[in-house]
């Protein structure tokens, strides 16, 4: 090979590499974005600790899933984080999601976005038909009772919590009254995924946010 000829190609590689980290580098802003303007609009609408952490509990699970389901995760993140943003303003079942679906059009959501949200609360009648709307069904009342799971363990933290006895303590009654155990199974079972197995995945999932979900045994440590 002449001098010439390698110089050519090292050209040729040197604009590659060059181009390849300009659209990385645009992906990762773009990405950025989108996931702190969907933070803005979630904190702008609510100031609930818990509700926030909910939102981040089923962000991790559904970004999760998505990975596991070769699904867009900064999509299937954005739904989680977003399900119930309109909730601490328009808890009725005749305003949430609806008025959230309204504000999400308005701020310019796609229709998938919207939909998804949508079809997360069994009453609007939406049907749940995508891998991501079923997803979002499936981890949105197991992301809060895991919550409530780590919240009774000596250390407060999901570290303690297992599957075989969060799926136990789904029996009891009365625990956790206010979240519907038909709804944990049904997810599941759209999914096609075995409850134990599918606790475990979420346990996981929020295990690795543990700290901003402030389940990481730090909240018993200075109680
Ligand atoms: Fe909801
Ligand atoms: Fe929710």
């Amino acid at each position: 090979m002449d001098v010439k000829t390698k110089v050519g190609e090292n050209k040729a590689f040197a604009e590659r590499s060059y181009n390849q980290a300009a659209r990385i580098g645009r992906k990762q802003v773009q990405t950025m974005t989108q996931r702190e303007t969907a933070w803005c609009l979630l904190t702008e609408f609510t100031q609930s600790e818990s509700l926030r952490k909910h939102a981040l509990a089923v962000e991790a699970c559904m970004r999760a899933y998505a990975r596991k389901a070769g699904g867009d995760e900064e999509l299937w993140g954005m739904v989680g984080l977003l399900h119930d943003f309109d909730y601490e303003k328009y808890p009725s079942a005749e305003d949430h999601p609806l008025k959230g679906s309204e504000i999400l059009k308005e701020r310019g959501y796609s229709e998938e976005v919207r939909r998804a949200i949508l079809s997360h609360a069994q009453y609007t009648g939406v049907a749940r038909l995508s891998p991501i709307e079923k997803t979002l069904f499936a981890c949105d009342e197991l992301a809060g009772f895991i919550t409530a799971c780590a919240l009774v363990k000596p250390g407060k933290s999901l570290a303690e919590v297992e599957a075989p006895s969060v799926r136990k303590k789904m029996k009891d009654k009365a625990f956790a009254r206010n979240v519907h155990r038909e709804d944990i199974l049904e997810g599941a079972a759209e999914l096609g995924v075995e409850l134990e197995e599918h606790i475990a995945f979420c346990i996981e999932a929020m295990r690795a946010i543990a700290r901003e979900l402030g389940l990481d045994g730090s909240a018993a440590k200075s109680a």
